[in-house]
């Protein structure tokens, strides 16, 4: 028998190409990132959700190489991003969350400008024409739509043609046609072998592209897996219109009936409408019914559906007061307190 022969790129398959351990970053005494870790591999796509504050950016950040943590590690390709800049930016692109423009450069320009930074770099007319910006290209920047600047900002990310992307809010403020076109273009380079860790405040886009996501919240990890582990164990969704007469009061007595926690009464086209969790679907729709018979009211749009990332995340990120990602709210898990 001969020796057994492990190739480079399957030894580098082995090896995450994002590997972060126990991550923590103070700024000053405010602790935006509390022991964070995760590894992604070669050809992922592995978005970091959370709430505004939660720490996205600056775990982002420091995998770029822009600040150092201040505990833990993070290592990129292997190697540490703050001492081995110039070899980890080869092989990567970065679309910065606020990327900086000279208004006064045409879109043209402006990558060609940038061009000079790369070792290698496409070519401008190619990268622009990936973005749907081909049209643009003599526009100045300062007179580009909110989204059409975070297309040029995914041009430069792409010029280097990366191995690594990193792209914080990538769709932010596009409209859905550019929004669908960019998730395509960003399926084509994960086919391609491409690495991807990105931000988003649209769970869609998550649910979408991400082979794995993580929910921040305070600086932690709040739950993390594949958008169908993520989702594991949250039940279903059953929602009906809030009969005239009946208020939420009406409701824990159903929720209890139907085995699970208390309703949310939501406003939708003007009327109120109830939606709650159950485990189970059938036992909890009979339930249901029977209530209806005995209070004699007509239920309205029953719907049942799957959970979605969407409610599992506001479940996850919901606080007891105020609005979501002030550093003085105590983030809790705990249903019977937070609703
Ligand atoms: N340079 C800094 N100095 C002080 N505080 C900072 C600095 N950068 C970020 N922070 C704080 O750290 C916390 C995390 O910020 P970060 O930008 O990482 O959040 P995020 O998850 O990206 O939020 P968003 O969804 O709004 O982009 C915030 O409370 C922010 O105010
Ligand atoms: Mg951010």
């Amino acid at each position: 028998m001969g020796d057994v022969f492990i190739s480079e790129s399957a030894r580098e398959d082995s090896v995450p190409v994002v590997d972060v351990r126990d991550l923590h970053k103070s700024y000053g005494g405010y602790r935006a990132v509390r022991g964070v870790s995760f590894t992604v591999m070669r050809g992922e796509l592995f978005a970091l959700l959370g709430t505004n504050g939660a720490g996205k950016t600056t775990t982002l950040e420091i995998l770029e190489g822009f600040h150092a943590p201040t505990a833990g590690s993070v290592r990129v390709f292997g190697l540490d991003p703050c001492r081995d800049g110039v070899a980890v930016r080869r092989r990567t692109g970065v679309m910065l969350q606020d990327g900086g423009f000279f208004n006064e450069l045409t879109t043209r320009e402006t990558v060609d400008s940038w061009r000079g930074f790369l070792h290698g770099p496409r070519r401008t007319a190619q990268v622009l024409h990936q973005v749907g910006l081909a049209g643009r290209a003599d526009v100045r920047v300062g007179r580009l739509s909110g989204g059409e600047r975070r297309r040029l900002d995914l041009a430069l990310a792409l010029l280097g043609g990366p191995e690594l992307l990193f792209l914080d809010e990538p769709t932010a403020g596009m409209d859905p046609e550019a929004r669908r076109a960019t998730w395509l273009l960003v399926e084509e380079l994960l086919e391609g072998g491409t690495t991807v860790v990105l931000t988003t405040h649209y769970l869609e886009e998550a649910q979408h592209l991400a082979d794995r996501v993580a929910v921040m919240a305070d600086g932690r990890i709040a739950a993390t897996g594949t958008v169908s582990e993520v989702l594991a164990g949250h039940g279903s969704q059953v929602a009906f219109w809030l009969p005239d007469g009946l208020g939420p009061g009406d409701l824990p007595v159903l929720a209890r009936a139907a085995g699970d926690g208390t309703p949310v009464v939501e406003r939708a086209a003007g009327r109120r409408r109830a939606r709650y969790t159950v485990d189970r679907t059938g036992p909890a729709l009979a339930e249901l019914h029977r209530w209806a018979a005995r209070r004699r009211v007509e239920l309205d749009g029953v719907e049942v559906r799957p959970v979605r990332l969407e409610d599992v995340f506001l479940e996850l990120t919901r606080r007891p007061h105020g609005h979501p990602g002030h550093p003085g709210n105590r983030r809790t898990t705990d249903k019977a307190g937070t609703r």
